[in-house]
């Protein structure tokens, strides 16, 4: 691994998601002793500030998204003491030497770039002409990595022309959630699970992310990416590869995400009947009333707000077993869950005394609540004269219970710490983005094929009424 890093340039340093989660995961940090005791942070973006305006302006942010019995005012002082701050028009060659004059000279440089994709390729372009790239340079970029293979591999390539593969910190930030690296501890710490991992023992998996959120405010970029590009392309495909991945042989970036990638190529095309898409209308959640999509919008639109579908891995392991992903817009609940079902009894002596074993189940909660549930039969006490009973016991690890001494930590806290660091593990490889892209566009190539576009559902449902048959004609069910 690289050295630490001592200087952070953040682009994007006014934006939504710097204010949200950048700098208070940046003051967590740095006021638990975290971060390197040298370290420079240099916020840049458009916005004409000072130095003293801007730590005003990342006062207010820290102030409004960072609880408050967080906030010590020692902490807060010595936190906006380490902001400097450049203004710059990331497309303006000129004022990249302003920029590079303010990274200290010697030491190592993390960059993020929390800006539109379309300034990639420009910002790094003038980087590179002022020295801001080469063997002491790593850069990391946010969401969305393209919108499809080919925009992605020209992403790829501008930062390639630049970065080495190994200085390349791409984000996800479903990777830095602790349930998420919680599902390595489950499958690979554990003697329990990983024999029965596969379709020998497994029925079929699960992977729901369910918001009750709509637009936000976000209508420029998601009516043009829809929820197959916005969800499924990365977090949840970087969920199932995390679920369906063979045992890495070790803890480090270039075993985990070899893995991963295997699986990600494995993933069959879709077919059209294997997938819904929805749109929201009017409807309440949490008793709220909501207005429909279009209206939020503003005027018609044939993106989706939810996709349902069922994935196939095809290799030895999963050979058979269905994974059915499903998300969306204002649906009844916030929840991020994967459940493992499971097969029956191969014999049932207990159906000789009129009880039903019903299949075994692991539900990993990774949203709003971290829990490992494992569901199993155990008998119902009593002296059986009318027959034995069976009923079904959930074993329960309330992740907040086991760990209520440690804190638990937003997802870009890790991350964040792990570019400083520079540790890649974490952070999504070309091969893996690749891979998504080529099958999401095939998903999408099938669709317009088939002149799909999404069904109407009432906001504060689990979508249109086609998800629940896509699953139901295979005789399973949703786990609500
Ligand atoms: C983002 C998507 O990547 O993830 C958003 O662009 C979505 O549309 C968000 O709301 C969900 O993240 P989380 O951490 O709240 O599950």
């Amino acid at each position: 691994m690289p050295d630490k890093a001592t200087t952070l340039i953040l682009f994007g340093a006014t934006g939504d998601l710097a204010a949200r989660m950048l700098l208070p995961s940046l003051y967590a940090l740095h006021r638990d002793g975290l971060l390197p005791v040298d370290l420079k942070i240099v916020a840049t973006s458009r916005s004409a500030h000072d130095d003293a305006s801007f730590r005003a302006h990342a006062r207010a942010a820290l102030e409004a998204h960072v609880p408050a019995t967080f906030i010590d005012d020692a902490a807060m002082g010595a936190f906006l003491a380490l902001l400097t701050y450049v203004t710059l028009d990331a497309t303006d060659a000129a004022g990249y030497q302003r920029l590079a004059a303010a990274v200290p000279a010697g030491g190592e440089t993390a960059i993020f770039l929390s800006t539109a994709p379309s300034l990639f390729k420009p910002t790094i372009d003038n980087l590179e002409a002022v020295g801001l790239a080469g063997p002491h340079v790593r850069l990391a970029l946010e969401k969305p990595l393209g919108s499809d293979l080919a925009s992605s591999r020209s992403i790829n390539d501008a930062v390639a022309a630049a970065f080495p593969e190994e200085r390349t910190f791409r984000i996800d930030h479903y990777l830095g959630k602790e349930t998420v690296q919680n599902l390595l501890a489950l499958r690979f710490a554990n003697l329990l699970f990983e024999p029965v991992w596969s379709s020998a023992h497994i029925d079929h998996v699960q992977i729901t992310v369910s918001e009750t959120v709509g637009l936000e405010g976000r209508a420029d970029y998601y009516d043009g990416a829809g929820a197959l590009r916005d969800m499924v392309q990365n977090h949840m495909l970087q969920l199932l590869a995390l679920v369906a991945m063979e045992p890495p042989s070790q803890l480090d970036a270039t075993a985990v995400r070899d893995e991963k990638v295997k699986v990600l190529r494995s993933l069959r095309p879709i077919r059209s009947e294997d997938s819904v898409t929805g749109q929201y209308g009017a409807g309440a959640v949490g008793g709220k009333p909501v207005p429909a999509y279009a209206e939020e919008l503003g005027g018609a639109s044939g993106t989706e707000t939810f996709v349902a579908l069922k994935a196939h891995v095809d290799n030895w392991r999963w050979a058979g077993v269905p994974f059915y992903l499903r998300t969306g817009k204002r649906l009844p609940d916030r929840r991020t869950e994967i459940a493992i079902q499971f097969r029956a009894l191969p014999h049932s002596m207990f159906a000789s005394r009129g009880a039903r074993a019903a299949p075994n189940r692991l539900i990993i909660a990774i949203q709003p609540e971290e829990n490992i549930t494992l569901e199993l039969m155990a008998k119902q006490p009593g002296l059986d004269r009318g027959g034995i009973r069976l009923r079904e016991v959930e074993l329960d690890i309330e992740q907040a219970d086991a760990f209520a001494d440690v804190r638990r930590r937003i997802a870009y806290e890790r991350l964040l710490l792990d570019l400083v660091e520079g540790d890649p593990t974490l952070f999504v490889r070309r091969d893996e983005v690749e891979a998504q892209w080529q099958w999401i566009d095939g998903i999408r190539a099938v669709w317009e094929g088939a002149g799909t576009s999404p069904r109407p559902y009432a906001a504060g449902n689990w979508g249109p009424s086609a998800a629940i048959a896509l699953i139901e004609r295979d005789g399973r069910s949703w786990n609500d």
